[in-house]
């Protein structure tokens, strides 16, 4: 394997010209290898509209059914993803793509008033109800690929099923590497969807299904893994971490599919998608018949259960460059 031990942690930057930064100090270095090729066996559709709208800067105020379903769902992924950034009293975090607020207040609980949460997103309209939510958070409109701070600004840095809907998840992740003081922690938390599964659906027809479904409508649907192999080859020592997902029950996953695709995780089995997968010769009429009759059960009954792992990667910042 080839690795460049000393260049990881300019990991995914491609040239000064790419930060906005007033005192960013990146030096042009080479560009990353590409990611690992996926798997072969499936073919990868050319349109990712769950993505597409997710990395918008368009998302509006009724996304925050789904982002309160989702983080009822990793509420254990995102306590852990908040142990290992090694927070203190007084540490500085930034939650990049924070959505509507919610995992910055809790970060302020975890730092204590001497501390300092920044919640920055894409959406004016996220943003605007992440302040209107959480008065006492520090919230500003701003790009993963080009975040608005100062090199080795903050003691850590995280963000949560952002960087798998961006076209280049790996200069965003070399982007909040770049505002992490040295010796603070990165991490990037994404959703294990090729790795999804609703209840009571056959397991080995929803997997089939699954896999194609997420790699047709998401941008990186492996992103956590690819982001792992990346670091690795670039000789980084990754924390990876698989946290198990509380399950989605009738409850909220009737919100969800009420707030329509494709703002919704129903956007991943709704009819469109099963006929898509039909289409692509992924599964049979009949299979697609049986989903979406097995859907319909759980839904009736209330049985229904929505699991989805997430994958946390991390890394911490050198305190030398040449470390
Ligand atoms: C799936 S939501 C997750 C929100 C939040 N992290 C959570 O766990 O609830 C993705 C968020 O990232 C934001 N986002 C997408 N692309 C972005 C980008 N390029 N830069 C900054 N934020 C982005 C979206 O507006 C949205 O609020």
């Amino acid at each position: 394997m080839s690795q460049s031990p000393r260049r990881w942690w300019r990991f995914g930057r491609r040239s000064d010209a790419d930060t906005t930064a007033a005192t960013t100090t990146a030096t042009a270095e080479p560009a990353m290898p590409n990611p690992p090729a996926r798997d072969p066996m499936i073919p990868k559709p050319p349109e990712n509209p769950f993505s597409a709208f997710w990395a918008s800067g368009r998302v509006p105020t009724r996304a925050n059914t789904f982002l309160e379903m989702a983080a009822k769902a990793s509420a254990l992924g995102k306590e852990r993803s908040f142990q290992i950034l090694e927070l203190h009293a007084g540490s500085t975090v930034l939650d990049v793509g924070c959505g509507n607020g919610r995992d910055v207040a809790r970060l302020m609980e975890l730092v204590g008033p001497t501390g300092e949460v920044w919640g920055v997103d894409n959406s004016a309209v996220m943003i605007n109800d992440a302040k209107a939510a959480h008065p006492r958070g520090l919230f500003v409109e701003g790009d993963v690929h080009r975040l608005p701070f100062q090199d080795n600004f903050f003691d850590a840095v995280r963000a949560e099923r952002v960087l798998m809907h961006q076209d280049d998840p790996f200069h965003g992740f070399g982007e909040m590497l770049r505002v992490t003081k040295p010796g603070g922690m990165v991490l990037a938390m994404d959703a294990d969807t090729e790795n999804y599964y609703v209840y009571p659906c056959d397991p080995v027809v929803f997997q089939r299904f699954i896999s194609y479904t997420a790699r047709r409508i998401l941008k990186h649907s492996r992103l956590s893994l690819e982001l792992y192999d990346a670091l690795v080859r670039q000789g980084a020592q990754p924390i990876i971490e698989l946290s198990a997902a509380l399950p989605g029950t009738y409850e909220t996953v009737s919100a969800d599919i009420a707030s329509g695709a494709p703002i919704s995780a129903y956007a991943f089995f709704n009819p469109p998608a099963r006929l898509h997968a039909v289409q692509a010769g992924v599964i049979t009429e009949a299979e697609s018949a049986a989903l979406a009759q097995a859907i319909q059960t759980g839904l009736d009954d209330q049985t229904i259960l929505f699991l989805q792992n997430q994958i946390i990667v991390a890394i911490q910042k050198p305190l030398t460059p040449s470390a």
